[in-house]
């Protein structure tokens, strides 16, 4: 059922200071900085020959990924992305495996426009797990 992995999410507490060491010490490029208060995080991603990689920080009070960064104040790999066909077929798929979304279930839009759903990292082996209908 899943695809491409469409992109693997970093936490970090200086998105500025992250742009800087992709853009100049591995010599990535970088997309401006592009601010999602309904997810709580500012983006900016890095594209690369085969996929993305998605640095996040914290956006407002209660961002989600405050925690996380508690947990790990040097930043670390937050969620990884895989591209599906058909979000609601597989939202449906999940939880007849008896798997977790998070939050309502609803899909919602993401950064990059198409609709997103999240999976409970316990149930895939300790990974936040996002799908994206592409
Ligand atoms: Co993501």
């Amino acid at each position: 059922m899943i695809g491409r992995l469409n992109h693997v999410a970093i936490a970090v507490r200086d998105l500025a200071a992250a742009s800087a060491r992709y853009r100049e010490t591995l010599g990535a490029h970088v997309t401006v900085p592009q601010a999602l208060p309904e997810h709580g995080v500012t983006v900016v991603f890095i594209e690369l020959p085969n996929t993305k990689i998605e640095l996040l920080e914290p956006l407002g009070d209660g961002s989600p990924i405050a925690r996380f960064l508690d947990k790990n104040p040097d930043g670390g790999i937050h969620h990884i992305c895989y591209e599906v066909d058909d979000i609601l077929a597989a939202r449906d798929r999940m939880l007849a495996a008896g798997a977790r979304v998070l939050g309502d279930g609803e899909p919602r839009i993401g950064a990059h426009g198409k609709p997103v759903l999240f999976l409970h990292p316990k149930d895939f082996c300790g990974t936040l797990t996002e799908l994206e209908q592409v």
